[in-house]
């Protein structure tokens, strides 16, 4: 039994659909041995996942970096979703996928003769933020960005991440604000937005970030409501008077955040930018 696991839960893995308490990998898999893999994490509302195109264009990006041959084409993912939903009774929940270079012998370069990737799914049951959560917003520090230089691929080494995280846990807030060398760079696990002048600001999609789907989402909510966007560079002092702060991933959809180091920021209250692109996001889920 590991606690908040629905053990019966059916997993699949490498081919086959199981209950997630008896699904086993090798411990000479690679991505045990080395994080040498990559995941992603897709949100369904109502059994229809929610940006699956888009998802699946960044697992293919996310593989390619990592030079892992996708173990399927677009309609065998779409099929691989599709199974796990069915095999679930989940109606608003997270689809999990990873895949990995596979099982070798330990040595650091990739195996010279290539070997099947290790292709593991699963459903997690969630609930998007509660109306309570988004009126009283998220809480957060801001923290030096420690983590490598390739945060644009959504690599299962997370231990930058998981350390960042629980410097939020630890400190009693909900996310920590990064920075690399004086600029913005992203949450633990969340895309991170500026609001100043009445612009929206967000970090260049560079190495530095991981590209969130919901950034392009957030750009085209943007100019839906006649927000102007910026992805620029953004100095610590632009984030310490910012009119209003939103993170943003596939979890905590789009959130304000009220207060950074223990100040609030703008009115301390969610905001009028956060509002709309709030409703924006509500009616995209709405006409999924
Ligand atoms: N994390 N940046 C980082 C470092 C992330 O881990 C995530 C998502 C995001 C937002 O991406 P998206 O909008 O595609 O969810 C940005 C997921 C939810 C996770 O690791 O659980």
């Amino acid at each position: 039994m590991i606690p908040g696991v629905q053990g019966d839960s059916q997993a699949y893995l490498n081919g086959d659909f199981l209950r997630i308490d008896e699904a086993r990998i090798s411990v000479l898999d690679r991505g045990f041995i080395f994080g040498d893999g990559i995941y992603e994490v897709v949100p369904v509302y109502h059994g229809k996942a929610f940006r699956m195109a888009e998802h699946l264009n960044r697992l293919d990006r996310s593989l390619a970096a990592l030079r892992i041959a996708s173990p399927h084409d677009r309609d065998g993912w779409v099929q691989l979703i599709n199974d796990l939903l069915a095999r679930n009774i989940q109606d608003t929940c997270i689809v999990y996928l990873q895949v990995t270079r596979g099982v070798a012998k330990r040595d650091h370069q990739f195996p010279a003769q290539p070997v099947p990737p290790t292709v593991f799914g699963m459903v997690s049951p969630w609930a998007p933020p509660s109306a309570a959560q988004r009126a009283s917003g998220m809480t957060a520090i801001s923290i030096p960005d420690e983590r490598w230089l390739h945060c644009e691929i959504k690599s299962v080494s997370l231990l930058g991440n998981v350390l960042a995280k629980q410097q939020a846990v630890d400190a009693q807030v909900d996310e920590v604000v990064q920075f690399r060398d004086g600029f913005l760079t992203e949450g633990s696990s969340t895309n991170i937005w500026v609001v100043s002048g009445g612009k929206l600001l967000a970090p260049p999609k560079n190495n530095l970030i991981l590209e969130g789907i919901r950034y392009g989402l957030m750009g085209e909510l943007a100019a839906e409501a006649g927000i102007p966007f910026e992805s620029r560079r953004i100095g610590r002092e632009e984030v310490e008077n910012a009119d209003e702060l939103l993170l943003s991933s596939a979890t905590k959809e789009v959130l304000p955040i009220v207060a950074l180091d223990g100040r609030p920021v703008g009115s301390g209250k969610p905001g009028p930018v956060y509002e709309r692109l709030r409703a924006g996001y509500d009616a995209r889920i709405a006409g999924l």
